[in-house]
């Protein structure tokens, strides 16, 4: 069919319900000052198109997405799908029997842990966060439901990752099955704290150190870290899964749909699409607007990277902070603001 030859490549749909969230975390990309949220309605007939399209995986988000009113609904609703479901949650609410229901759902988890307990709260500005995650991911072992950390580096907590690690570690012997740690640096966006932006040089000093200090790790323990600049060739040998190193392919499989339905190439790049209340997704996953900005983006002749040796694992990292340079002159060269690698840190790279 026609159609669905369209949208044969969106393998991967992020929805975010709603802008709503029980936590004021430190480094939060949120930067909607109203709150949004998608109608139960309008969420219906995103699962259905998505279904209709093949889609492989769909990923509810937030905001903190047990805050939207229908979301026992969206998660029965989705959990009959074909595709798989994952939460991206904080976890924090789900011990309340109020939320019981949510491990019932025969769906993964994508949870937040940023630190050792103590870093962890202060982050998450709630000195109860780190115990409620804990024990909500006890919960879901027991119900063998997926488990994917989600860990992002910022200066508060990129000393304490490797203790962080290893205490997971230790816990995870006590009956927490986890399938996989991906650890991903702060991205200057939202209401994100100013102070707490690394800068390349602090970012490279963090891999080095996860590298050095993860050796004595269980092997097994599937660390996943993003973007390495080349630096994954030193990680043999460790834990971290060199061979999934973080590759953008932003609008190639995926596309992520805000609160206030705008379609967004992905949640750092809040650049509209189109909007999911007047068109539907097939239309604007291939839409003209689409295809211009998936080639402005991805294009080899828009990175900064000549010479690089690493470029064909790396396409220059993840360039959603840069990417208005790109829209405003076109014929600008960027790359990942946390690439560390000569000779073009100085010219472009604004945080050393
Ligand atoms: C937007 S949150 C939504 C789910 C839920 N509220 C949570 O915190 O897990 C999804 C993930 O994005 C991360 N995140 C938030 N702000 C970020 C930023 N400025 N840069 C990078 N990641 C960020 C969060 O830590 C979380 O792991
Ligand atoms: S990072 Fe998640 S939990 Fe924290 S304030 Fe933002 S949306 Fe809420
Ligand atoms: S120069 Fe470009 S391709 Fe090479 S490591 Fe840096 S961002 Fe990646």
């Amino acid at each position: 069919m026609k159609g669905k030859q369209s949208l044969d490549s969106l393998d991967v749909l992020y929805i975010e319900l709603t802008t709503k969230c029980n936590l004021n975390c430190i480094h939060c990309g949120n930067e909607e000052k109203n709150a949004q949220e998608l109608d139960l309605d309008l969420v219906e007939k995103l699962l259905h198109e998505f279904k209709e399209a093949d889609g492989k995986k769909l990923v509810l988000t937030g905001g903190e997405p047990l805050m939207h009113p229908n979301i026992e609904r969206i998660l029965q609703m989705s959990s009959q799908q074909p595709y798989n479901t994952k939460l991206s949650t904080n976890a924090t609410l789900l011990n309340q029997p109020r939320f019981g229901f949510v491990l019932d759902q025969d769906i993964g988890f994508r949870v937040s842990l940023d630190g050792t307990e103590e870093v962890h709260n202060e982050i998450r500005r709630d000195k109860n966060a780190y115990v409620n995650l804990i024990e909500a991911m006890k919960q879901m072992s027991k119900r063998r439901r997926q488990i994917v950390i989600r860990t992002t580096v910022m200066k508060k907590n990129k000393d304490s990752i490797v203790n962080m690690l290893f205490e997971l570690d230790c816990i995870s012997q006590q009956g927490l099955s986890i399938y996989s740690i991906n650890i991903w640096p702060i991205r200057d966006i939202g209401c994100a704290q100013q102070e707490q932006i690394l800068s390349a040089q602090e970012y490279k000093g963090f891999l080095e150190t996860l590298n050095k200090g993860t050796r004595g790790l269980n092997p097994n323990f599937r660390i996943i870290v993003g973007p390495t600049f080349g630096m994954e060739r030193e990680f043999k040998g460790g834990p971290i899964q060199s061979n999934q190193i973080y590759r953008c392919d932003l609008l190639n499989t995926s596309v992520h749909i805000s609160a206030s339905g705008e379609i967004y190439p992905c949640s750092f790049v809040h650049y509209s699409l189109g909007n999911v209340r007047k068109t539907s997704i097939r239309q604007i996953f291939r839409s003209k607007k689409a295809k211009e900005f998936r080639r402005l983006f991805l294009s080899e002749d828009n990175h900064d990277c000549a010479g690089c040796e690493d470029y064909d694992s790396c396409r220059a990292g993840c360039i959603a902070e840069r990417y208005k340079e790109l829209l405003v002159n076109p014929g600008q060269r960027v790359k990942d603001v946390y690439c560390f690698r000569e000779p073009n840190l100085e010219l472009k790279c604004t945080r050393t």
